[in-house]
Order: structure tokens, then C-alpha cells, then sequence
């Protein structure tokens, strides 16, 4: 296992204002939000049926997720008015231009062999 901790996922103007933007850590699907309080990330699979957060609309500090419109606090993870599940949030910082996320958590799950067969298959 690897030990990392900020990773630079992409330039902050590859975020529009009051937009998400999903990317790929390690292997798993991290929504990157530009809110009016600055940059959020969170993990990208809403706990209700599975939609992409980052294709859900901001506002303030939350995302509407684009399936059923649940309301998911970006600075908690905490799904509003709902019983479900948190999402998981990771610190972000933005430096020269480029965003940076923690994602040391993400680094702790075994590491994965890609398997060659199985990527012709999804192409
Ligand atoms: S899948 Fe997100 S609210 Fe239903």
C-alpha cells in the first residue's frame, strides 16, 4: 500500500462556479465541487439509489442529487431531511490554480491488479 495524502485532481477552472466534476482516486469515483464557500469534495455515489453527485446542482454548500433531489451537505456529508447514510467528504485545497484533495483514506483499501481482459470488455 502507498502512502499518499493530497492529490492534485485537476485546474480549479476545470470546476465552473456552482458546478461538480467527477474524477478518479485510486480507483474510486470522487465528486470535486466549486460552491460560493470554495471547494468541496465528497465521494460521487449518492446513498439513496447511487446517483452521480456530480452531475446534481449547488447551491450554497449543497448538492442536489440529479436522481431524486435529496440534498447533501457538502461540508458533512450529511443527507438532509433523510435517514440515509453519510456521504464521505475529504478536506481540499486549492494551490496555483490546481485543486488538491486528502485522500489518504482512500489509499488504506488494498491495491488492485488491473486486468487486461477485463478492460477490453467494458471498451
Ligand atoms: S439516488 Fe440520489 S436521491 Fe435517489
Amino acid at each position: 500500500m502507498s502512502e499518499q495524502s493530497w492529490v492534485e485532481v485537476c485546474a480549479e477552472n476545470d470546476v465552473p462556479h456552482l458546478e461538480g466534476r467527477r474524477v478518479v482516486i485510486n480507483g474510486f469515483y470522487v465528486a470535486v465541487f466549486n460552491t460560493e464557500e470554495g471547494f468541496f469534495a465528497t465521494g460521487e455515489v449518492c446513498p439513496h439509489m447511487g446517483g452521480p453527485l456530480s452531475d446534481g446542482d449547488v447551491a450554497a454548500t449543497t448538492v442536489s442529487c440529479p436522481l431524486h433531489a435529496r440534498k447533501i451537505e457538502l461540508k458533512t456529508g450529511v443527507v438532509h431531511n433523510d435517514d440515509l447514510s453519510r456521504v464521505l467528504t475529504f478536506p481540499v485545497k486549492v494551490e496555483e490554480g490546481k485543486v488538491l484533495v486528502d485522500a489518504r483514506i482512500l489509499y488504506t483499501q488494498p491495491e488492485v491488479e488491473e486486468d487486461d481482459d477485463e478492460q477490453d470488455a467494458v471498451a
